[in-house]
């Protein structure tokens, strides 16, 4: 396979062309952006920590039945994927509130509830990614109501999974945005990255935050925290 022009550059992430028109290869940068693009700087290793534990993971999720786009990591911080088309939603799935919920609810970070939450946002850097619902996806044609009930099952199905390997780790999963894709095919398929960057992570002993987070917030330790995760994934730091 050989590595073909740049096709994009995201925030975090370059994706290339390849030989094969059904593969990209994506390419994990340590750039971090918060607050929509608003607040711009670097965390050393990030990209490298984000291929691996993102790799990891959907190697993970396919074993339980979540198709991903997943397909070779070529180097630390390069990775083969299928080449889909990108469904122009964000899925949050909430187990605890943290971030914007806290703020639109009103409630406390940490605070319990009485059962996961599922949310959709649309994809728009300029709108700056609002919330929608499911009348609003079908009405806007982004995704059918049979999609939708698709991205919801894979969603919980990644939830469950994750939250009970995390828990055996001392991690927290607090909450999380995923995105999907169709293959050339119509399979709709796990996309993106599953990280620190994607996921709220808290140690579930010191309540510590291993995320970015710590980036958004201005606290400092980022690397630590980002290393962090991968020790406790992988049994290795960089
Ligand atoms: O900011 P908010 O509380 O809505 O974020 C919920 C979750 O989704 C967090 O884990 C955050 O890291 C993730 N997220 C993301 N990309 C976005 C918005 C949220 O990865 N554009």
């Amino acid at each position: 396979l050989v590595k073909g022009n740049q096709l994009y550059e995201g925030k975090a992430k370059k994706v290339y062309a390849t030989s094969n028109p059904e593969l990209l290869i994506v390419d994990y940068k340590d750039d971090a952006t918060a607050f929509n693009g608003e607040k711009k700087g670097t965390i050393h290793n990030k990209g490298i920590i984000n291929n691996l534990v993102t790799n990891h993971m959907m190697q993970l999720l396919e074993k339980e039945g979540v198709p991903t786009h997943f397909v070779e990591e070529i180097s630390e911080r390069e990775t083969i994927v299928k080449n889909v088309t990108i469904i122009p939603l964000e899925v949050i799935v909430r187990n605890i509130i943290a971030g914007s919920l806290s703020k639109r609810v009103g409630k406390p970070e940490g605070t319990k509830m009485n059962k996961t939450v599922l949310e959709f946002c649309y994809k728009d850097d300029e709108l700056g990614d609002p919330m929608v619902n499911e009348y609003h996806i079908t009405a806007m044609g982004w995704a059918t109501k049979e999609e939708v009930d698709t991205l919801a099952e894979y969603s919980f199905m990644v939830n469950k999974f994750m939250t009970n390997y995390l828990k055996d780790l001392n991690i927290e999963l607090i909450d999380f945005k995923l995105e999907f894709g169709k293959t050339s095919d119509g399979i709709i398929v796990l996309a993106d990255e599953i990280s620190p960057d994607t996921c709220r992570f808290w140690d579930s002993v010191t309540g510590e935050k291993l995320d970015k987070d710590r980036f958004r917030r201005n606290m400092g330790g980022e690397e630590d925290a980002y290393n962090e995760i991968l020790k406790r994934l992988m049994g290795k730091t960089i």
